[in-house]
């Protein structure tokens, strides 16, 4: 019979039980289930809404149970719904009636709202310490090629010369506002849910603060009614997360880009990349293909759980059972790209003749040669047009702007001299960008040393 059995004539259907069940899918809740029934039951005991022993019964019960279940010696059963009902019955039968105390003031409706954010909890530390690993890579890989010259684009066409560092660390800033955001949903999460009931708290005397101290609670949640039926804190993980894989996304694609025989920029490690079964010249980026591709079913979860909540009336609804696959899958889809990106990144080889001899040919120098021309006097608007028409000369003469001889450029304007040479090379053009912000290497080593700043204080260690 069902736990809730009592006032029901029939069995219900195998159809209803399959349909209804949570458990394939919130068995991975069994810890956080467990620690939160062990609190709960510590409470009832100092609150003496159940004999002492009796709890210690329980724990003990309970904590057995959860090595079981951690050695892989436990079944669970559909028909008992969902973990909480599963560890509520399995308690049943080992330690017999005294488990039936358990329950005692609390809801299935707190107890899931409890365990999904004992959950979400840990797997947002779990995912602050990869993404701070991805971040230290980036600064460690910038550090390295903080003169490496390469293409900046705007609208995919090269535009001025920047350096690897510097378009890493953009990477980085986008990272760091995602880091801001997990810790945003930690603290959205960080409310202790149990002792609202299944809608509006109980008759009995429970103490929640001791619950949410003894579970590491900062606080509890003020409205039982919003306790039991906010999901407010899955959706900002799940836009959270949406955000992170959408810059993975970008630099994936960027990725798969320099990685193509077009723009030769990187090559990524056999161990990261994959092959054709027909072509036999192919490597393929695979790993940064699949990361872009998988930024869509994480998206689609954020999406699918706004729509699920949107209708719904307060308190608990069974809809709300849908949040669980949603966080789930992308918590999971995070937990891989991570690291595996993280070592992509890592092993891949930079070609810096490549990008530097890309960033020579597409005239990315052709604003400083402008400015050149505006240090010497001419308005900018002038200065514009006279590089414009130097440009179109060099594109007739297939040459570059560096190997345009002086007398050309004097022939369009008298004010040109040899000095022009030095400020439209490449090296000139970065390293005088330096504004706060900028590529130059004195630029991005500044914001290298707060990045680092930035990791140290939020704790990486080097073993991550
Ligand atoms: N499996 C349910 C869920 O995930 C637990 C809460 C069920 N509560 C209820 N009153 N049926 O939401």
């Amino acid at each position: 019979m069902k736990l809730w059995g009592g006032r029901f004539a029939k069995e219900t259907n195998t159809l209803t039980d399959h349909f209804n069940s949570s458990i394939s899918f919130d068995a991975r809740l069994y810890k956080q289930d467990i620690l939160g029934s062990i609190a709960h039951v510590s409470m009832l005991a100092k609150q003496s809404i159940i004999p002492l022993k009796d709890s210690e019964l329980i724990k003990e019960g309970l904590l057995d149970l959860l090595a079981d279940i951690e050695q892989g010696n436990v079944l669970f059963d559909e028909k008992m719904e969902d973990i909480h009902m599963n560890i509520e019955a399995l308690l049943i039968k080992r330690i017999g009636d005294v488990a039936k105390k358990m329950h005692t003031g609390r809801s299935r409706n707190d107890q899931v709202a409890l365990d999904v954010r004992l959950y979400v909890l840990d797997e947002i530390n779990e995912m602050k310490a990869m993404l701070l690993s991805l971040m230290n890579t980036l600064a460690q890989l910038s550090e390295k090629h903080i003169s490496v010259i390469m293409p900046g684009y705007t609208h995919l066409q090269r535009a001025q010369p920047i350096t690897f560092a510097h378009h890493l660390m953009a990477y980085f800033e986008m990272l760091k506002r995602d880091f801001a955001r997990l810790n945003f949903t930690y603290t959205m999460t960080n409310s202790l849910p149990l002792g609202s009931g299944a809608l509006a708290t109980t008759t009995y005397p429970l103490d929640r603060d001791f619950v949410a101290a003894e579970l590491g609670f900062d606080s509890v949640c003020e409205n039982s009614l919003d306790g039991v039926s906010d999901r407010d804190f899955c959706l900002d993980l799940l836009y959270s997360l949406s955000t992170l894989m959408m810059h993975l996304s970008r630099f994936s694609e960027e990725i798969i880009l320099w990685s193509s025989h077009e723009f030769h920029f990187i090559e990524l490690d056999d161990a990261y990349s994959t092959g054709s079964s027909i072509m036999p010249q192919k490597k393929n980026p695979d790993i940064a293909e699949l990361v872009r591709g998988k930024s869509g079913r994480v998206y689609g979860n954020l999406i699918s759980l706004l729509t699920t909540m949107k209708g719904l009336p307060l308190a608990y609804n069974k809809d709300m059972q849908e949040d669980k696959e949603r966080i789930f899958d992308s918590i999971d889809t995070l937990k891989m790209c991570l690291p595996i990106f993280n070592e992509m990144l890592k092993t891949a080889t930079i070609c810096e003749k490549n990008m530097y001899q890309a960033a020579a040919g597409g005239f990315t120098n052709a604003t400083d040669a402008a400015d050149y021309l505006v240090k010497k006097g001419l308005a900018f608007r002038d200065a514009h047009e006279v590089i414009g028409k130097l440009v179109l000369y060099c594109l007739n003469e297939k040459i570059s702007l560096e190997e345009l001889p002086l007398d050309v450029y004097q022939s369009i304007h008298p004010i040109f001299d040899t000095d022009i040479y030095e400020a439209i090379s490449l090296a000139t053009c970065v390293n005088e960008r330096k504004v706060k912000g900028g590529p130059s290497t004195s630029a991005v080593l500044a914001h290298i040393d707060h990045a680092k700043a930035f990791l140290t204080d939020n704790q990486l260690t080097s073993s991550i």
